[in-house]
């Protein structure tokens, strides 16, 4: 794999600074998170994240579109800006659901260790990671028999 160049970095700090996660961000800090970052560009119907796995990545999506799917319901669509795989990040658990493209998609993806080198430093973002996960929640609860 070649090392990103220095457009690379910008369209992936620009992508990245797209997502309500890493708005507040400066340049010099979405830089650094683009360095981290590995890009993958996903081909459609493709299974990004299974339920029950280790999770390892924290995924944002860049372009494209998922579907996130829990006991055979879909339970929600991830566009540009957001993200997913975080559950399984905060706590040691398996992925709580099935991630799979709905058309080819770009993503960023970060390591739990990056995530949490990342984000350790940067209160804000913990913040929104929060706020998203408890909506998630509600919204999975009101899907019947997940
Ligand atoms: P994780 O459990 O690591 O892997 C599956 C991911 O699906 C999960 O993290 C969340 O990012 C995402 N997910 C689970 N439930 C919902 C939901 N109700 N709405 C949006 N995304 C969800």
């Amino acid at each position: 794999m070649t090392a990103p160049s220095r457009d690379d970095l910008k369209s992936i700090a620009a992508g990245l600074k797209k997502t309500a996660l890493l708005a507040g961000l400066n340049d010099r800090q979405l830089k650094r998170l683009a360095q981290l970052a590995l890009v993958r560009n996903i081909p459609k119907d493709s299974s990004v994240v299974k339920r029950g796995d280790k999770g390892v990545g924290f995924y944002v999506v860049l372009e494209g579109q998922v579907q996130v799917r829990k006991g055979g319901k879909n339970i929600a669509r991830l566009g540009p800006g957001e993200f997913f795989g975080e559950l399984a990040l905060f706590d040691d658990r398996p992925r709580s659901a099935d991630v799979v493209t709905l058309e080819p998609t770009k993503v960023v993806v970060l390591s739990r260790w990056e995530f949490w080198g990342f984000a350790s430093n940067q209160p804000e973002i913990l913040r929104v990671i929060l706020q998203t996960m408890s909506r998630r929640l509600q919204e999975t609860d009101r899907v019947p028999s997940l």
